[in-house]
């Protein structure tokens, strides 16, 4: 699996713990965040990022803001990306068994490094369930198909 992880200068920290985690786990990433030195627009950070998941160039993303919504708004706005604004174990988890999400945000000023951690962590390691949750995202890429 390839991970591309981006953030903007309100989520260094956690970047930096998923980073770690990911390296623990032995996937590979690309660091595509801001270097941080003065405040930037998350949008910068967010829509490049979710244009290469969606691209198919890596297979998932991990994007940090200060709340998440701004990048999860941001990276949703691109054709076959499903972000999820995470700050919990069991919809992180949840959302890949039915969602099949292909990218997730996180927002530092709202959870905490260890859990951001537990959370990146659940949804790398857990797989799409298929069936019925295929046929609802199939309803998603039709209207993708027809209205973007
Ligand atoms: C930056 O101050 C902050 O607005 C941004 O990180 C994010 O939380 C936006 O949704």
């Amino acid at each position: 699996m390839k991970v591309i992880i981006s953030g903007d200068h309100a989520g260094m920290t956690i970047r930096n713990e998923v980073k770690n985690l990911l390296d623990e786990m032995g996937i590979v990433y690309e660091d595509t965040g801001c270097s941080c030195e003065t405040s930037v627009d998350y949008p910068d950070y967010a829509l490049p990022a979710a244009e290469r998941v969606a691209s198919g160039e890596f297979d998932r993303g991990i994007l940090v803001c200060g709340t998440g919504i701004g990048m999860s708004i941001a990276a949703n706005k691109v054709k076959g990306i499903r972000c999820a604004l995470l700050s919990d174990v069991y919809s992180a988890k949840l959302t890949r068994m039915h969602n099949n999400s292909n990218m997730i945000a996180l927002g530092e000023r709202v959870i905490g490094p260890g859990l951001a951690r537990d959370i990146a962590k659940a949804w790398l390691e857990t797989d799409f369930e298929g069936d019925r949750h295929q046929r609802r995202l199939d309803k998603l890429t039709a209207y993708e198909d027809k209205n973007l």
